[in-house]
């Protein structure tokens, strides 16, 4: 039997939950992780704090921090049976990075997985939810990307993230793990990083804030699928209560965005306008994606709620705007 769907507000159902975040310290994992203690959840998060930062986590009553390497960390199969849901977010996010730090990338984001997964197994845990990507559907081949769109990764960090998303599907089904994977699109919002996903806005908010002019390369037509961090929560939480097990599910808007559009949108939010300078294409760099959330939104009951535009002006205030708080964005 599927279990009914809310269309209220899910964290009205993580009340008194106990949940397990790895990677809790990061860019997602840290607001998903404050939306689970707001919601009245005791949350543990297991960070080594390779990207994340103990910064981005409040000080709370409810929020228990162990700092280790997912593949090492000790007691996790016993940390896990004390828990009723684990969101495993723990990775080493990066395309480019992972043509470098291939073992790295491997050890976590496959070795992590499976132990992850290895100490779900035989538990009483009512969800897993794991964070997949949409690299791993490498070029898109149609648009938009639904979820049956085949799977051809093109860099290592894709390829580690198919590998983990694939334990977790076969681990619902050997193992009867409750593992349900969310492929992420483009996301955006704070605490802002400089991570390939969403370089592009960080950058052209530095230069916003210098006044130097945005550089856009290509004719700025290649387009992307922005969504709002708080959106990927709302989708972790619903996959949490709602996804089917071994099932996976698109995450981002279905909307497109293309790089001029991003940067007059900038211009727009910021009211610097000024001239957007042409450079010619860089190879291999940029890729048209958008999801197909039908998906999401049938089975979880996914809406994105928070449009480009104002994800972009919460941000740009939440950074000082012009700079005159002395907040420089990282
Ligand atoms: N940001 C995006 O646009 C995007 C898109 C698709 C998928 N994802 C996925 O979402 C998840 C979160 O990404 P993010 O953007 O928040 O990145 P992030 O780098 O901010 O978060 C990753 C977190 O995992 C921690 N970590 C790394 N290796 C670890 C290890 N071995 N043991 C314990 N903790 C470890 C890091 O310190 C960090 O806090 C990742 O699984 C990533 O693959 C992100």
């Amino acid at each position: 039997m599927p279990e009914t769907r809310d269309t209220d507000d899910p964290t009205l159902r993580f009340s008194a939950t106990r949940c397990l975040v790895t990677g809790g310290a990061g860019f997602i994992g840290s607001n998903l992780t404050r939306a689970l203690l707001a919601a009245g959840a005791a949350v543990t998060v297991i960070d080594d704090f390779s990207t994340g930062r103990r910064e981005h986590l409040p000080e709370a009553a409810g929020l228990t921090v162990v700092e280790g390497d997912l593949v090492t960390v000790p007691d996790l199969a016993d940390r896990v049976a004390a828990v009723d849901y684990v969101f495993h977010l723990a990775a080493q996010v990066g395309n480019v990075r992972s043509l470098s730090e291939t073992g790295r990338d491997a050890a976590t984001n496959v070795l992590g997985t499976v132990r992850l997964l290895t100490a779900c197994r035989g538990t009483a845990l009512r969800k897993l939810v794991y964070s997949s990507s949409s690299a791993t559907f490498g070029e898109a081949r149609r648009l938009p990307i639904d979820e049956d769109h085949p799977q051809a990764p093109e860099s290592f960090y894709a390829l580690s993230k198919l590998t983990a998303e694939r334990y977790a599907t076969l681990a619902a089904g050997l193992w009867g793990v409750p593992a349900v994977s969310l492929r992420y699109f483009n996301v955006f919002g704070l605490p802002m990083e400089d991570s390939e996903y969403t370089g592009v806005i960080s950058i052209f908010f530095n230069r916003l804030r210098a006044g130097e002019p945005l550089v856009v390369y290509g004719d700025g037509a290649q387009f992307r699928d922005f969504v709002h961090v708080r959106d990927v929560v709302q989708a972790n939480l619903r996959a949490a209560l709602h996804g089917a097990p071994g099932g996976v599910y698109n995450i981002g808007t279905g909307v497109t965005t293309s790089v001029r559009q991003l940067a007059e949108a900038m211009q727009e939010v910021t009211g610097r306008g000024g001239e957007i300078l042409y450079r010619p294409a860089r190879a291999g760099e940029v890729r048209e994606s958008v999801a197909e959330i039908a998906k999401a939104r049938r089975e979880l009951g996914y809406a994105p709620g928070f449009g480009l535009r104002r994800g972009l002006a919460e941000m740009w205030a939440e950074l000082g705007g012009d700079g005159t708080d002395g907040s420089a964005p990282r």
